[in-house]
Protein backbone atom coordinates (compact mmCIF):
# COMPACT_ATOMS: atom_id res chain seq x y z
CA UNK A 1 0.00 0.00 0.00
CA UNK A 2 1.51 3.43 -0.81
CA UNK A 3 2.20 5.96 2.03
CA UNK A 4 0.37 9.10 1.94
CA UNK A 5 2.58 12.19 3.47
CA UNK A 6 0.95 15.76 4.41
CA UNK A 7 3.93 17.25 6.55
CA UNK A 8 7.30 17.51 7.06
CA UNK A 9 7.49 15.68 10.20
CA UNK A 10 5.54 12.84 9.09
CA UNK A 11 8.08 12.63 6.03
CA UNK A 12 11.35 12.95 8.42
CA UNK A 13 10.14 9.41 10.03
CA UNK A 14 10.69 8.14 6.45
CA UNK A 15 13.64 7.56 4.29
CA UNK A 16 13.05 8.07 0.58
CA UNK A 17 16.34 7.29 -1.49
CA UNK A 18 14.57 9.02 -4.91
CA UNK A 19 12.33 11.91 -5.36
CA UNK A 20 9.55 12.79 -8.67
CA UNK A 21 8.26 16.10 -8.03
CA UNK A 22 5.30 16.48 -10.26
CA UNK A 23 2.33 19.14 -9.86
CA UNK A 24 0.52 16.18 -10.14
CA UNK A 25 -2.52 15.38 -13.57
CA UNK A 26 -0.13 12.38 -13.96
CA UNK A 27 0.32 11.34 -17.18
CA UNK A 28 2.46 8.21 -19.18
CA UNK A 29 5.44 10.77 -18.74
CA UNK A 30 5.25 10.59 -15.18
CA UNK A 31 5.40 7.03 -15.35
CA UNK A 32 8.17 6.28 -16.92
CA UNK A 33 9.80 8.85 -14.20
CA UNK A 34 8.58 6.41 -11.71
CA UNK A 35 9.87 3.70 -13.43
CA UNK A 36 13.61 5.04 -13.87
CA UNK A 37 13.04 6.01 -10.14
CA UNK A 38 12.43 2.78 -8.79
CA UNK A 39 15.43 1.24 -11.06
CA UNK A 40 17.57 3.75 -8.98
CA UNK A 41 16.72 3.62 -5.44
CA UNK A 42 14.54 1.19 -2.85
CA UNK A 43 12.08 3.49 -1.91
CA UNK A 44 10.85 6.38 -4.48
CA UNK A 45 8.50 9.42 -3.14
CA UNK A 46 6.20 11.29 -5.43
CA UNK A 47 5.88 15.02 -4.49
CA UNK A 48 2.12 16.34 -5.68
CA UNK A 49 2.40 20.13 -5.54
CA UNK A 50 0.49 23.16 -7.74
CA UNK A 51 3.62 25.31 -7.09
CA UNK A 52 1.50 29.01 -7.11
CA UNK A 53 4.90 30.68 -7.41
CA UNK A 54 5.97 29.95 -10.92
CA UNK A 55 2.18 30.27 -12.18
CA UNK A 56 2.72 34.10 -12.88
CA UNK A 57 -1.10 33.81 -14.73
CA UNK A 58 -3.31 33.04 -11.59
CA UNK A 59 -6.11 31.31 -14.01
CA UNK A 60 -3.49 29.21 -15.18
CA UNK A 61 -2.89 28.42 -11.89
CA UNK A 62 -6.68 27.90 -11.07
CA UNK A 63 -6.99 26.20 -13.72
CA UNK A 64 -4.35 23.59 -13.85
CA UNK A 65 -5.56 20.61 -13.95
CA UNK A 66 -6.35 18.37 -10.66
CA UNK A 67 -7.07 14.29 -10.40
CA UNK A 68 -5.84 13.29 -7.04
CA UNK A 69 -6.99 10.11 -7.00
CA UNK A 70 -5.75 9.03 -10.35
CA UNK A 71 -2.83 10.22 -9.47
CA UNK A 72 -2.45 7.80 -6.37
CA UNK A 73 -3.34 5.00 -8.46
CA UNK A 74 -0.94 5.68 -11.01
CA UNK A 75 2.07 6.22 -8.68
CA UNK A 76 1.39 2.97 -6.99
CA UNK A 77 1.10 1.68 -9.94
CA UNK A 78 4.53 2.74 -11.44
CA UNK A 79 6.08 1.87 -8.03
CA UNK A 80 6.18 4.82 -5.82
CA UNK A 81 6.54 4.27 -1.81
CA UNK A 82 4.96 6.94 -0.62
CA UNK A 83 3.33 10.19 -2.21
CA UNK A 84 3.54 13.50 -0.51
CA UNK A 85 0.79 16.25 -1.00
CA UNK A 86 1.64 19.23 1.08
CA UNK A 87 -0.71 22.09 1.38
CA UNK A 88 1.33 25.49 0.62
CA UNK A 89 2.19 26.35 4.51
CA UNK A 90 3.99 23.39 4.63
CA UNK A 91 6.01 24.00 1.75
CA UNK A 92 5.86 27.95 2.41
CA UNK A 93 5.60 28.41 6.16
CA UNK A 94 7.09 32.01 6.85
CA UNK A 95 8.43 34.19 4.24
CA UNK A 96 9.75 32.85 0.87
CA UNK A 97 12.94 33.47 0.60
CA UNK A 98 12.91 32.86 -3.47
CA UNK A 99 16.18 31.51 -5.49
CA UNK A 100 17.02 33.59 -8.83
CA UNK A 101 17.33 31.55 -12.29
CA UNK A 102 19.61 34.58 -13.20
CA UNK A 103 19.77 35.56 -16.70
CA UNK A 104 18.88 32.50 -18.21
CA UNK A 105 15.94 32.72 -16.25
CA UNK A 106 14.50 35.41 -17.98
CA UNK A 107 15.09 33.78 -21.94
CA UNK A 108 13.16 31.44 -23.74
CA UNK A 109 10.51 30.37 -20.99
CA UNK A 110 11.47 32.58 -18.82
CA UNK A 111 10.98 35.77 -21.60
CA UNK A 112 7.32 34.70 -21.67
CA UNK A 113 6.79 33.46 -18.36
CA UNK A 114 8.90 36.21 -15.83
CA UNK A 115 9.75 34.54 -12.43
CA UNK A 116 8.79 31.46 -13.46
CA UNK A 117 11.80 30.01 -13.12
CA UNK A 118 12.28 31.46 -9.44
CA UNK A 119 9.18 29.96 -8.70
CA UNK A 120 10.43 26.49 -9.96
CA UNK A 121 13.76 26.51 -8.45
CA UNK A 122 12.70 28.00 -5.00
CA UNK A 123 9.99 24.95 -4.93
CA UNK A 124 12.61 22.71 -5.85
CA UNK A 125 14.97 23.65 -3.19
CA UNK A 126 11.98 23.64 -0.74
CA UNK A 127 11.45 20.02 -1.71
CA UNK A 128 14.57 18.38 -1.71
CA UNK A 129 15.07 20.48 1.72
CA UNK A 130 12.39 18.59 3.13
CA UNK A 131 12.75 15.32 1.51
CA UNK A 132 16.39 14.91 1.87
CA UNK A 133 16.69 12.19 -1.01
CA UNK A 134 19.72 11.49 -2.37
CA UNK A 135 18.64 10.80 -6.27
CA UNK A 136 16.10 13.54 -7.68
CA UNK A 137 14.18 12.86 -11.37
CA UNK A 138 13.14 15.66 -14.09
CA UNK A 139 11.65 15.09 -17.63
CA UNK A 140 14.02 16.10 -20.43
CA UNK A 141 10.74 17.61 -21.82
CA UNK A 142 11.27 20.57 -19.53
CA UNK A 143 14.70 21.20 -20.78
CA UNK A 144 15.44 24.80 -19.69
CA UNK A 145 14.05 24.07 -15.77
CA UNK A 146 16.15 20.89 -15.93
CA UNK A 147 19.19 22.33 -16.71
CA UNK A 148 18.66 25.25 -14.23
CA UNK A 149 17.85 22.64 -11.55
CA UNK A 150 21.15 20.71 -12.40
CA UNK A 151 23.33 24.34 -12.29
CA UNK A 152 21.32 25.26 -8.92
CA UNK A 153 22.74 21.81 -7.48
CA UNK A 154 25.87 22.41 -8.70
CA UNK A 155 26.09 26.06 -7.99
CA UNK A 156 24.47 25.25 -3.76
CA UNK A 157 26.06 22.31 -3.63
CA UNK A 158 23.36 20.35 -2.97
CA UNK A 159 23.64 16.39 -1.91
CA UNK A 160 22.15 14.94 -4.12
CA UNK A 161 21.92 13.80 -7.95
CA UNK A 162 19.58 15.10 -10.58
CA UNK A 163 18.71 12.25 -13.04
CA UNK A 164 16.74 13.25 -16.34
CA UNK A 165 14.81 11.14 -17.99
CA UNK A 166 13.45 11.15 -21.97
CA UNK A 167 10.12 12.62 -22.91
CA UNK A 168 7.58 10.17 -23.78
CA UNK A 169 5.34 11.10 -27.12
CA UNK A 170 2.23 10.16 -28.26
CA UNK A 171 2.26 8.08 -31.07
CA UNK A 172 2.42 10.81 -33.45
CA UNK A 173 5.30 12.40 -31.77
CA UNK A 174 3.31 15.17 -29.49
CA UNK A 175 5.26 15.18 -26.11
CA UNK A 176 3.27 14.02 -23.49
CA UNK A 177 2.29 17.15 -20.86
CA UNK A 178 -0.40 17.77 -18.23
CA UNK A 179 -1.93 20.40 -20.43
CA UNK A 180 -2.60 18.03 -23.58
CA UNK A 181 -6.18 17.48 -22.26
CA UNK A 182 -6.79 20.75 -23.13
CA UNK A 183 -6.43 20.07 -26.84
CA UNK A 184 -9.44 19.22 -28.66
CA UNK A 185 -8.33 16.35 -31.77
CA UNK A 186 -8.17 18.94 -34.56
CA UNK A 187 -5.64 21.06 -31.91
CA UNK A 188 -3.92 17.49 -31.43
CA UNK A 189 -3.41 17.09 -35.20
CA UNK A 190 -2.08 20.73 -35.45
CA UNK A 191 0.39 20.31 -32.36
CA UNK A 192 1.78 17.42 -34.56
CA UNK A 193 4.17 20.12 -36.02
CA UNK A 194 6.07 20.75 -33.17
CA UNK A 195 7.75 16.76 -34.00
CA UNK A 196 8.04 17.50 -37.20
CA UNK A 197 9.89 20.31 -37.21
CA UNK A 198 12.13 19.10 -34.44
CA UNK A 199 13.52 16.37 -37.02
CA UNK A 200 14.76 18.34 -39.03
CA UNK A 201 18.68 19.70 -38.40
CA UNK A 202 18.82 23.41 -39.16
CA UNK A 203 16.60 26.58 -38.01
CA UNK A 204 15.67 27.39 -41.60
CA UNK A 205 14.20 23.76 -42.20
CA UNK A 206 12.48 24.46 -39.47
CA UNK A 207 10.67 27.86 -39.81
CA UNK A 208 9.90 26.25 -43.47
CA UNK A 209 8.23 22.98 -41.63
CA UNK A 210 6.66 25.34 -39.30
CA UNK A 211 5.06 27.28 -42.21
CA UNK A 212 2.27 24.76 -42.87
CA UNK A 213 0.69 24.71 -39.72
CA UNK A 214 -0.74 28.29 -39.11
CA UNK A 215 -3.02 27.72 -36.09
CA UNK A 216 1.03 27.21 -34.28
CA UNK A 217 1.72 30.56 -33.18
CA UNK A 218 5.43 30.26 -32.36
CA UNK A 219 7.11 31.79 -29.73
CA UNK A 220 10.39 31.10 -29.57
CA UNK A 221 12.94 28.41 -31.83
CA UNK A 222 16.58 28.02 -31.22
CA UNK A 223 19.19 25.68 -31.72
CA UNK A 224 21.10 25.97 -28.26
CA UNK A 225 24.66 24.06 -26.63
CA UNK A 226 23.13 21.40 -24.35
CA UNK A 227 25.88 22.10 -22.04
CA UNK A 228 25.44 26.22 -21.91
CA UNK A 229 22.19 26.71 -23.15
CA UNK A 230 23.78 29.66 -24.83
CA UNK A 231 23.05 29.83 -28.50
CA UNK A 232 24.99 26.89 -30.76
CA UNK A 233 27.65 27.59 -33.00
CA UNK A 234 29.47 25.44 -35.68
CA UNK A 235 31.91 24.20 -32.75
CA UNK A 236 29.13 22.69 -30.75
CA UNK A 237 28.89 19.34 -30.12
CA UNK A 238 25.55 18.77 -28.53
CA UNK A 239 23.05 20.62 -30.31
CA UNK A 240 19.26 20.75 -29.26
CA UNK A 241 16.74 22.25 -30.54
CA UNK A 242 14.00 23.84 -28.22
CA UNK A 243 10.31 25.35 -29.53
CA UNK A 244 7.61 26.33 -27.92
CA UNK A 245 4.31 28.47 -28.58
CA UNK A 246 0.43 28.56 -28.70
CA UNK A 247 -2.43 26.38 -30.25
CA UNK A 248 -5.18 28.90 -29.45
CA UNK A 249 -4.09 29.96 -25.10
CA UNK A 250 -2.73 26.01 -24.84
CA UNK A 251 1.10 26.70 -24.39
CA UNK A 252 3.10 23.85 -25.73
CA UNK A 253 6.94 23.36 -25.89
CA UNK A 254 9.47 20.72 -27.03
CA UNK A 255 12.83 19.58 -27.17
CA UNK A 256 15.01 17.21 -29.53
CA UNK A 257 18.96 16.88 -29.57
CA UNK A 258 20.14 17.99 -33.19
CA UNK A 259 22.49 15.84 -35.37
CA UNK A 260 25.93 17.58 -35.60
CA UNK A 261 26.24 16.72 -39.08
CA UNK A 262 24.65 19.60 -40.81
O1 LIG B 1 7.91 20.16 -13.91
C1 LIG B 1 7.08 20.31 -12.99
O2 LIG B 1 6.10 19.57 -12.91
C2 LIG B 1 7.30 21.41 -11.98
O3 LIG B 1 7.88 22.53 -12.55
C3 LIG B 1 8.10 20.95 -10.74
C4 LIG B 1 9.52 20.55 -11.13
C5 LIG B 1 7.38 19.79 -10.07
C6 LIG B 1 8.20 22.11 -9.74
O4 LIG B 1 6.95 22.54 -9.34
Amino acid sequence: MIEIHKSSDDLARQKYDVLVPTMGALHAGHQSLIEIAKTKGKKVLVSIFVNPLQFEDKNDLKNYPKSLDSDMNLAEKAGADGVFTPTEDVIYPGTIVEISAGELGEKYEGKSRPKHFNGVLTVVKRLFEITSPKIAIFGEKDFQQLFLIKKMAKDLNLPLDIISAPTVRDKNGLALSSRNVYLDDNQKRSAQIIYKTLQKSNLDDMHKVLLDEPNFKLDYLEIIDENTFLKADKNTQNKRAIIAGWINQIRLIDNMPVSTKS
